[in-house]
């Protein structure tokens, strides 16, 4: 079995990034800039922004976080982003999920300028991701990709089993892998809450990749023997015994899962870190692009 170590390979893509950003400077050139809106007070979001922007220091990346109430309406959100859009300094921009729910989330991404939008999720990118055209892959899929990659993990005629079709992760990890290439041209199935008889389907699986937010969910009797398992669930779980009072928990069963997969990522130190290393990827993207029309 081989941990797919998502803390050490985000390490070595910081590392690649920040020798491009360093010749960047030497070439007197202007610096990746993400600009990132959080909304509200979530413990979660707001250590996850928190995370992204100390990324982008410790890259060279400049960043702007920009922090508003949790009784903020959506016009004074798309007033933000439009703000975002017109500034010629930031080269992309997130907005941070969930909103509350006075805010239309679709209405909200479809208003990032897609040259800007390092999440991928406005339907224009959404769209080229599923046609095989360049744009920003959203950030978890596309370093569940890496990953598979910098491993060499065979995805070619293997079934992948995808768990969970949320916007960010399930539906867009679904179109990937059975996209054409490597890694791609898996066959795929897309499960969620109204499939029938699901360990059924997972004992099926070449690779079964969960995003469910369930800890422990996925159990050993539902993997095969040999399966790669990746793990995209972090919730906190209580635990007085830890110094923050809670833990971060996948929704694999690691222990008894462990014993069965030939690759297999930890949460933490998994699929987590490969986010914010991705993101810093689209970035540098993003700047490159804005470069090049420039
Ligand atoms: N909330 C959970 N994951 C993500 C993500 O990848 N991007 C944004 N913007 N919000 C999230």
């Amino acid at each position: 079995m081989t941990i797919l170590d998502g803390k050490k390979t985000a390490d070595d893509i910081k590392n690649e990034i920040t020798a491009q950003v360093t010749i960047m400077k030497s070439n007197g050139e202007k610096v990746p800039h993400l600009a990132a809106i959080i909304v509200g007070n979530d413990g979660a979001s707001l250590t996850y922004v928190g995370s992204k922007v100390k990324a982008c220091e410790r890259v060279g990346f400049e960043s702007t976080m920009v922090k508003l109430p949790s009784t903020t309406s959506e016009t004074e959100l798309l007033n933000k982003i439009k703000e975002l859009n017109q500034n010629d300094d930031i080269d992309g921009f997130i907005i941070q999920l969930p909103l509350p729910i006075q805010i239309d989330t679709q209405k909200v991404l479809m208003a990032v300028d897609p040259t800007k939008d390092v999440d991928g999720f406005h339907p224009e990118n959404f769209g080229k991701m599923a046609l095989d055209m360049t744009t920003f892959i959203p950030a978890t899929p596309f370093g569940i990709l890496e990953l598979l990659e910098r491993y060499n993990v065979e995805t070619q005629g293997k079934h992948t089993v995808v768990i969970g079709r949320s916007h960010i992760v399930g539906r867009p990890m679904s179109i990937l892998m059975g996209r054409k290439g490597f890694p791609g041209n898996s066959t795929v199935t897309l499960t969620h809450s109204y499939t029938k008889n699901i360990a059924q389907i997972t004992t099926q699986a070449d690779i079964i990749i969960t995003a469910l937010g369930v800890p422990n969910y996925l159990k050993a009797e539902m993997v095969k023997d040999g399966a790669v398992v990746i793990d995209v669930g972090i919730t906190r779980v209580a635990d007085d015994s830890t110094e923050k009072g809670y833990r971060i928990t996948g929704d694999v069963d690691f222990e008894f899962v462990s014993k069965k997969a030939s690759f297999i990522t930890p949460v933490p130190g998994g699929v987590g870190p490969m986010t914010i290393a991705m993101l810093l990827k689209n970035t540098l993207l993003a700047r490159e692009q804005r470069k090049a029309r420039n």
